[in-house]
């Protein structure tokens, strides 16, 4: 008897405690939408077409890096060019000054996340992509901190040609590609580009592939003056050289 009592009495704490914590997650839960409407209504007031920044004449910082996945594809064109298909996932960051709030008023909220296409986003291209899009997945969301700090992880495709350096005695020969990456419409003073974490080569941490392996991975960033404009653009290049296993 005293044994079903305590077992009784066990149960309705369980339902109490579940009772609260369902409570509290619904609270958040309503804290969270509550704080993506204030977002969005700020979002509304003003075009979300043109660079986050306070100062048009200033430039807005933007890193960005690059994931090798997996290599897709490897067509022969022609003896000495190949076209690759690899998987990769993009590393984005920038501020957006309009994405700020007190924690303290959304119950401890300091960062979340929103769907990419509701913000603000730059317009960094694959500029020597053999297909005319760069393929990127734009269903994925963004992470955004209290402060107006984004970052932006997403997936994509890219096809370019790699060249095939001749076969020699010692190996089966192997393939250098090339990815040149920059923003479509701004310059230097517009948008300084720079890469992610500040890593300049792609993170292969979660590469995988059974054909292939990564001989040499090493990106630059160049600064160069183009016939189109008078300011300076940025490209960041990753190369890689890829061995057949
Ligand atoms: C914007 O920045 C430029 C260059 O730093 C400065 O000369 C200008 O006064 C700034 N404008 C405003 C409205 O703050
Ligand atoms: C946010 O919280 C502060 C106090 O922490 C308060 O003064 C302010 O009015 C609140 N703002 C909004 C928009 O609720
Ligand atoms: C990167 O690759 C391209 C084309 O394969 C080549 O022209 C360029 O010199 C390479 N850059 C570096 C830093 O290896």
């Amino acid at each position: 008897m005293f044994a079903l009592r305590i077992y009784v009495l066990f149960l309705l704490l369980q339902c109490m405690l579940t009772a609260k914590s369902g409570k509290n997650s619904r609270k958040h839960l309503n804290d969270e939408a509550r704080l993506l409407m204030t977002l969005k209504r700020i979002l509304h007031s003003s075009p979300n077409e043109v660079r986050p920044v306070h100062n048009s004449s200033k430039a807005l910082h933007v890193t960005f890096g690059l994931a090798l996945s997996t290599i897709h594809g490897m067509e022969e064109i022609s003896t000495t060019e190949s076209k690759l298909t690899a998987s990769v996932v993009f590393f984005y960051t920038w501020s957006d000054y309009r994405l700020q709030w007190k924690p303290e008023n959304f119950s401890g909220i300091d960062s979340l996340a929103m769907p990419v296409d509701m913000i603000w986003r730059p317009d960094i291209i694959l500029f020597n992509n053999m297909e005319t899009a760069m393929q990127q997945d734009m269903h994925t969301q963004a992470i955004v901190s209290s402060r107006g700090h984004v970052i932006w992880i997403t997936r994509g495709q890219l096809t370019v040609i790699a060249e095939k350096e001749t076969a020699s005695w010692w190996s089966d020969g192997q393939w250098e590609a090339e990815f040149k990456f920059g923003s479509w419409s701004y310059g230097e003073s517009r948008i300084a580009l720079d890469f992610y974490d500040g890593r300049q080569s792609m993170d292969l941490s979660s590469f995988r592939s059974k054909s292939f392996s990564v001989n040499k991975n090493h990106a630059t960033k160049n600064v160069k003056y183009s016939l189109c404009c008078q300011e300076p653009s940025i490209d960041l290049t990753f190369n890689m050289t890829l061995l057949q296993l």
